[in-house]
């Protein structure tokens, strides 16, 4: 029989084991669950989400009361995540249309949207004016250009500036050193604030630094806000996001206490007592509430065991593009001892979900779950191989509720011009 050791701390906020030994995510069934909603899905504990925006706030507040946060609305671009996040007080950050148009119609207050991108497009800045986003931050000279022609009425903006620091993660998701696509090099960033302070419409409200995502150390934080000190006095300093989270029991980041004392004391050290702080965390916010749940079609025994599930790459990319690893467990035996690798069920070798994980005998009709999917799964999800994208599913005291239905065959078709 399982007992709740068989699952580690990187599980949503109240899961547990139930009497029959299953596991249960926000008071829902996940054996029950998969029957009720098919798989592959997203399986969202809304109270992770509640609890951990709570806890973010509680750790500026504790530092400096007033710090602005706004969700990355990339981590999980869904209209449902950003309602239950701007019910908790958090605002959005956008990166294109797209995600602007979600978070509005999350009911964002649009003041409470900042606006990012290395590649704005005009239509993307025009739209982001109409609708009265509080902040554009402006990633290059070229598009200073564009948005002092387009803006009629005072806009508010910042600058990114790519302070030369480089957190460790992989480099992939590495955007703070010098050689980097994101933000204005330190040697530009004046010229371009000075260009803006002399602009009909634009007001300059500060500096905006992003150096990467899932860092578990707190050093490169304050190094970069350091970096761009001389760029001050400034009225606003947008802290970007990048706290990294555990998605396995071995991976211990830093607390939110630590991350917002870390980056407020820099703030404050570097810009004064009364400069605004602004952060918007993505990942830390909402990737421990998601679970993803598989049904297994197949196990293969050769050199390895491997377990073959109904998704894989189209819904989590993660494996493939960082080398992300995952726990894996079945939903009615968790635990177990037979050594095996997960995998989706697309035409590549690269398509593992999880690699050596230990599992009870596990058999097709199984249900897998993998933890930790809440931020960059769904948001990179795709049709790879014609698979309809997994639909998301909020579940809190035993109720479960569709917030985005899975793809249809007739989706995948619904674009042709035929
Ligand atoms: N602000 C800006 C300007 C960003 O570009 C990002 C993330 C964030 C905030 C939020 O960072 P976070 O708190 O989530 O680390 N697809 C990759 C992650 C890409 C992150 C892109 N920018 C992954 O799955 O790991």
């Amino acid at each position: 029989m399982a007992t709740a050791q068989s699952l580690s701390h990187v599980w949503p906020l109240g899961t547990t084991l139930n009497a029959a030994g299953h596991i249960e995510v926000g008071g829902c069934d996940l054996v029950e669950l998969a029957r009720e909603v098919g798989t592959p899905a997203y399986i969202v504990a809304e109270d992770d989400i509640r609890a951990r925006a709570r806890a973010f706030r509680a750790a500026f507040d504790a530092q400096a009361p007033g710090v602005h946060l706004s969700f990355a609305t990339k981590a999980f671009p869904c209209t449902a995540v950003l309602r239950v996040l701007a019910e908790e007080g958090i605002g959005a950050d956008v990166a294109s249309g797209g995600e602007l148009r979600i978070a509005l119609r999350a009911g964002i207050d649009p003041a409470r949207i900042i606006l990012h991108g290395n590649a704005k497009s005009p239509r993307e800045l025009a739209e982001a004016l109409d609708a009265g986003v509080g902040t554009i931050v402006i990633d290059n000279a070229d598009e200073l250009t564009a948005l002092d022609g387009l803006a009629d009425r005072p806009q508010d903006v910042m600058v990114r500036v790519a302070p030369d620091v480089r957190g460790d993660t992989h480099d992939h998701i590495s955007t703070g050193q010098a050689d980097t696509k994101f933000g204005l090099s330190l040697a530009e960033a004046p010229i371009v604030m000075d260009r803006i302070r002399s602009s009909g419409h634009l007001r300059l409200r500060g500096v905006h630094l992003h150096i990467g995502s899932q860092l578990l150390e707190l050093d490169p934080f304050r190094r970069a806000i350091e970096a761009v000190a001389h760029l001050g006095p400034v009225d606003a300093i947008n802290l970007g996001g990048g706290l990294g989270v555990a998605y396995t029991a071995d991976d211990h980041p830093p607390s939110l206490q630590e991350y917002a004392a870390a980056k407020v004391g820099a703030a404050r050290e570097h810009f004064g007592e009364d400069v605004a702080i602004l952060d918007e965390p993505g990942r830390a916010l909402v990737a421990t509430a998601g679970v993803t749940i598989y049904g297994v079609q197949s196990v293969k025994r050769n050199v390895s065991t491997w377990v073959s599930v109904d998704g894989g790459m189209s819904d989590n990319l993660r494996p493939m593009l960082y080398g992300a690893r995952y726990e894996a467990q079945l939903a009615d035996r968790p635990g177990g001892s037979a050594r095996c690798h997960v995998a989706g069920k697309h035409c590549e070798s690269s398509d593992v979900i999880a690699r050596d994980v230990l599992l009870d005998d596990p058999r097709a009709g199984d249900i897998v779950v993998t933890p930790v999917t809440g931020a960059y799964c769904y948001a990179m999800a795709n049709q790879y191989n014609g698979v309809p994208r997994a639909p998301v599913v909020f579940v809190r005291d035993g109720d479960a509720r569709v917030v985005v239905r899975r793809e249809t065959y007739d989706d995948l078709l619904s674009r042709d011009v035929l």
